[in-house]
């Protein structure tokens, strides 16, 4: 068992790194399924869900080859369809992708349900419908998703009732190989979505229109291997954006598209804070001591993020007055609440909108890191926090950010990882 113990009141100032896309490296290495060939991916997140993407190729018969810290040979071509253990996909969402890679390869795809965020339900039917359209018999049974296409898929129509990243991410990867013509219409416009149309472009597939609502995919027949960047991480950028505004700091954001920010950028500058924004970096910091108050709404891109609605709690408890956070996307993402309020903030939940009367004095806790960016929220208020927080679960956290606790060590944070004793060793020393 591990925890983070942070040492709160520290502002930050310095240079930060941002890594590659979780989001986006997750669909490109399991769409290199599709490829059935040599790819060479660079800038990747050393982040546990892509070890687990890793892990899931190398399960069904491909080869992962490090070449160096960011940078991978995946070669696929001895992929067998249809064995990726249950026990790796279950722990990660997006491993749904390897039914949308081996339809377009094999004709047919399964994998166990997935797991990921409890963010409340979370519900795959669009995937399905997507699949359906494509000409594939999809079934659901004994906690598997079974997509059959005997005789191949077939391009076709597919409008989506709700907009939805996975399923635009799997419709897009099975259509690549599909016989015809395939147009998504309602697509999610995430820059992932873009980056993985861009990485299936460069291995010979023919998509247009990725970015907006409308894309188009021309089936080919056969792919090849590429050679393939993922782009940086939005939503690890914004954390730190947030890190420095929280703090009272001043940090350069590198290695990052100031463009993907701009729905953040927008909500700081609203508060009183400076982003000033050049070519691949962006430097943040507080232009007035008191910040303003704003109401928020996260929605599908270009809006506000989901991804950075909890982070931007922690900064909405430092602001002048009363904010409004409404979640436009999923049904459950305030957990993270309960944690804060132990820490003196004073939110209250109505269904989907938390209520946040800003400039209560945050103190530190004993947390936990209920999901993945409720984790980088608690991190930041600990940050501010006065005294010692201690974090668990801090395994919630590692599935995206990268080398974290050294990243915020480097510009002046007092963090560290601990481990604690096996509890059952711990038991036996008592
Ligand atoms: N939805 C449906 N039917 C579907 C699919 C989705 O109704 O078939 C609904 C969902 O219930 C939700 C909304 O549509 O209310 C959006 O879901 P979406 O499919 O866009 O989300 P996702 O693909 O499950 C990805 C990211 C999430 C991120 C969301 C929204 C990955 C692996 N996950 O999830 O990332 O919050 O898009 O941007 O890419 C995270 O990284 O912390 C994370 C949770």
């Amino acid at each position: 068992m591990e925890k983070l113990v942070i040492n709160g009141g520290k502002p930050l100032f310095g240079d930060i790194e941002v890594s590659g896309m979780k989001n986006a490296a997750l669909p490109v290495i399991l769409a290199s399924i599709l490829i059935d060939d040599k790819c060479i991916i660079e800038n990747v997140p050393n982040v546990s869900d892509v070890a687990l993407a890793f892990e899931i190729i190398q399960s069904m018969g491909g080869s992962v080859r490090k070449i160096n810290k960011t940078t991978v040979e995946i070669d696929t071509r001895n992929v067998t369809q249809g064995i990726a253990p249950y026990e790796l996909v279950r722990k990660m969402r997006g491993s749904y992708y390897i039914v949308g890679a081996e339809l377009g390869r094999f004709g047919r795809g399964k994998v166990g349900l997935p797991g990921g965020c409890d963010l409340g339900v979370r519900p795959i039917d669009q995937h399905i419908k997507g699949f359906e359209a494509l000409g594939a018999e999809v079934s659901i049974e004994g906690g598997y998703i079974e997509a059959i296409a005997n005789d191949g898929l077939k391009g076709s129509n597919i409008y989506f009732d709700a907009v939805t990243v996975g399923g635009t991410i799997n419709v897009m990867i099975a259509a690549a190989r599909a016989k015809g013509v395939t147009v998504i219409e309602n697509a999610a416009r995430e820059p992932h979505i873009v980056d993985l149309a861009n990485f299936l472009n460069t291995c010979g597939a023919k998509i247009s229109g990725a970015g907006t609502d409308t894309i188009k995919i021309t089936g080919v027949e056969k792919l090849r291997g590429c050679t393939y960047a993922i782009i940086p991480d939005m939503i690890e950028a914004g954390t730190f954006m947030i890190a420095a505004a929280v703090t009272g700091g001043k940090l350069n954001i590198r290695n990052v598209i100031p463009k993907h920010l701009e729905s953040i950028s927008a909500k700081m500058e609203e508060m009183g804070i400076a982003v000033e924004e050049y070519d691949d970096y962006v430097t943040v910091y507080r232009k007035k001591e008191k910040l303003s108050r704003i109401n928020l709404k996260t929605l599908p891109y270009p809006g506000f993020p989901t991804d950075m609605g909890p982070q931007m709690c922690v900064l909405m408890c430092q602001a002048h007055g009363v904010s409004l956070l409404n979640e436009g996307i999923f049904s459950n993402r305030f957990r993270y609440v309960d944690e804060l309020r132990r820490m003196g903030a004073c939110i209250k939940v109505d269904d989907r909108t938390a209520i946040i009367e800003g400039g209560q004095p945050l103190s530190a806790a004993n947390l936990r890191a209920v999901d993945l960016r409720a984790g980088a929220a608690v991190v930041l208020a600990g940050l501010i926090a006065t005294g010692r927080t201690e974090i668990e679960d801090i395994h919630h956290i590692e599935r995206g950010y990268d080398n974290l606790v050294e990243k915020l060590r480097g510009v002046g944070a007092n963090i560290k990882k601990v481990v604690l004793p096996d509890p059952a060793t711990y038991e036996k020393a008592l």
